[in-house]
């Protein structure tokens, strides 16, 4: 390749990044919407969980457990996320959490 040859060839690979970058941005990602509330209830783990597990991320996160999960399975999620993400869940909070969650999302739910 002569200088001009390579100089053709910089300025087609400069196009085609800029193609592939406006071809980027006019993509959109259809996430799904992450404003899932969670439901209400009378049990005192409701307001505990409103204030202690949809901080970091929606209800949403609840809502797609499996609803046959039973309550250690809960028990064990809510620890997980005190241990493992520093949840700042007291621990004397945790069975009013898990009451509400196996009762309302899992095994528990009245059908
Ligand atoms: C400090 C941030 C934080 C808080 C507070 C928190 N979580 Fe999470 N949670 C996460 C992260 C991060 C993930 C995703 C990680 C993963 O998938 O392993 C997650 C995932 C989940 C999942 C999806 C299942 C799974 O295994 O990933 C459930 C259910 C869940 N959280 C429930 C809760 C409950 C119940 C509480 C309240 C006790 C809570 N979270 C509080 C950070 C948090």
């Amino acid at each position: 390749m002569n200088q001009k040859q390579t100089r053709k060839a910089v300025a087609v690979l400069l196009m085609l990044g800029a193609a592939a970058l406006a071809n980027a941005a006019s993509k959109t990602i259809e996430l799904p919407s992450d404003g899932v509330q969670l439901k209400a209830s009378s049990l005192p783990g409701y307001a505990k969980a409103q204030a202690l597990c949809v901080a970091c991320h929606s209800a949403e996160y609840m809502q797609y457990q499996p609803a046959s999960a039973p309550r250690p399975y809960w028990e064990a999620m809510v620890k997980r996320m005190k241990g493992v993400f520093n949840a700042p869940v007291d621990d004397a909070d945790i069975p009013l959490i898990v009451d509400y969650l196996a009762k309302t999302y899992g095994s528990e739910q009245s059908k």
